[in-house]
């Protein structure tokens, strides 16, 4: 599961007694019958005479692996009528499922019966679709408080199969942790941004090293530099950038770089940073080409968000200007929602939005870059090697 889509095969296999649906259709009569099998399947039963009772088992049977092997994705709960058991010209069982099943490729059943029991086996085949990484957003945010968990699900349900949630400050950063520690699939950083260091001394960096010590804590981020909205404090806020850059040095972690109106400033301090070999992200990429190229020539990975879409965007350039296995796909929720939903509460979903606008650009399939981007993301937060297992959905609180 790394981006490449999926293809997951469920096999479902039941044996059901012969006797115990003899009993049921002596007793229960035309009521049961009508209530589990279509007329069809009926009519051909009970041609079979004194075999009848097998025919039934075996397509109970297969409507009982049915619905295991394709509940997951079907709506609503169990209705026997939903599934049809017809033979083919060819003498196969075919299962008719009569309602769509997202994803569903193909199905097939096989069913045998003897004397005493009935057994189907059906193996679903689904679709490949694309799988998306979204290397930066904020589910730490307080525009998240009402429906954090639910946002959680929906976005894990429409293929975000990993997410990063970004610290800006030590509160954040602290949630960002928390809730990388409940859900499987979201990775944290942690860090002091430009704009949240009023009020704090440079020493209360040992609380972004105690935080980073946490297992799914991939990078220091975001730390940066931001003249567009303090110009008063330059100075520490290059104090708290660098000491930053040399605390994920210290832990062997890449950073997440925050970068507005301080161009020749970042890149300067980049230059000189303590072990050049550690590597970072330009996140929510300023569409300025000569920055993409200084940055890339550092070895750095840019991650383009929402705004790429959006009009007078310079994108096309900027785009052009990223090697393909240095690009990253980016929402950063709440903010920076994509055209053409512009205005609304940003979440991961609208990372595939981003995907097709840098595809378009490429002249790749979305499902390209989709794979691209993720790799890339599993590379440079270095968590390509962890295994991906189902998530767990528990109670999130935030403590304030
Ligand atoms: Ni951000």
């Amino acid at each position: 599961m790394n981006g490449k889509g999926k293809m997951k095969i469920t096999c479902g296999t039941d044996i059901i007694e012969i006797e115990r649906i003899q009993k049921s259709i002596e007793k229960l009569g035309e009521k049961f019958l009508q209530t589990i099998f279509t007329e069809d399947e009926i009519a051909y039963c009970e041609a079979r005479k004194a075999q009848k009772y097998q025919h039934y088992a075996a397509r109970f049977a297969a409507k009982e692996a049915a619905f295991k092997a394709l509940s997951g994705n079907l709506k609503g709960g169990m209705n026997w009528q939903l599934f049809e058991v017809k033979k083919e010209k060819d003498g196969k069982p075919k299962l008719a499922i009569k309602c769509n099943v997202k994803d569903l490729e193909n199905v097939d059943i096989s069913i045998s019966h003897c004397k005493q029991y009935a057994t189907a086996n059906v193996v679903a085949t689904w679709k490949e679709s694309a799988q998306f990484f979204d290397s930066h957003a904020h589910y730490n945010d307080e525009k998240f408080d009402e429906d954090r968990e639910t946002v959680i699900q929906q976005i894990h349900n429409e293929n975000i199969t990993k997410m990063v949630c970004i610290g800006y400050d030590i509160e954040s950063s602290q949630f960002a942790v928390k809730i990388a520690d409940q859900y499987d699939f979201i990775y944290a950083t942690v860090g002091i941004s430009p704009n949240d260091i009023d009020n704090l001394q440079i020493a209360e960096i040992d609380k972004i090293r105690a935080l980073a010590k946490n297992n799914k804590v991939v990078a220091i981020g975001e730390i940066g530099l931001d003249y567009y909205w303090n110009k008063e404090n330059k100075k520490s806020q290059q104090e708290f950038f660098v000491k930053q850059i040399e605390l994920a040095d210290e832990l062997d972690l890449p950073i997440v770089i925050h970068c507005r109106d301080a161009v020749m400033d970042t890149l300067e301090i980049l230059k000189h940073r303590i072990n050049p070999k550690k590597r970072g992200i330009f996140h929510c990429c300023m569409l300025n080409k000569e920055l993409i190229k200084e940055a890339v020539k550092l070895g750095f990975y840019i991650s383009f968000s929402g705004n790429i879409t959006f009009k007078n965007a310079k994108a096309k350039e900027a785009i052009e200007e990223v090697p393909l296995d240095k690009i990253l796909i980016e929402t950063d929720s709440p903010y920076l929602t994509p055209e053409p939903l512009r205005g609304q509460r940003n979440d991961s979903q609208n990372v595939k939005l981003v995907a097709e606008k840098i595809a378009e650009i490429k002249g790749l399939k979305v499902e390209e870059i989709a794979k691209i981007s993720y790799e890339n993301a599993e590379r440079i937060y270095q968590i390509q090697n962890k295994i991906y297992k189902e998530p767990r959905f528990k109670k999130i609180k935030q403590q304030k």
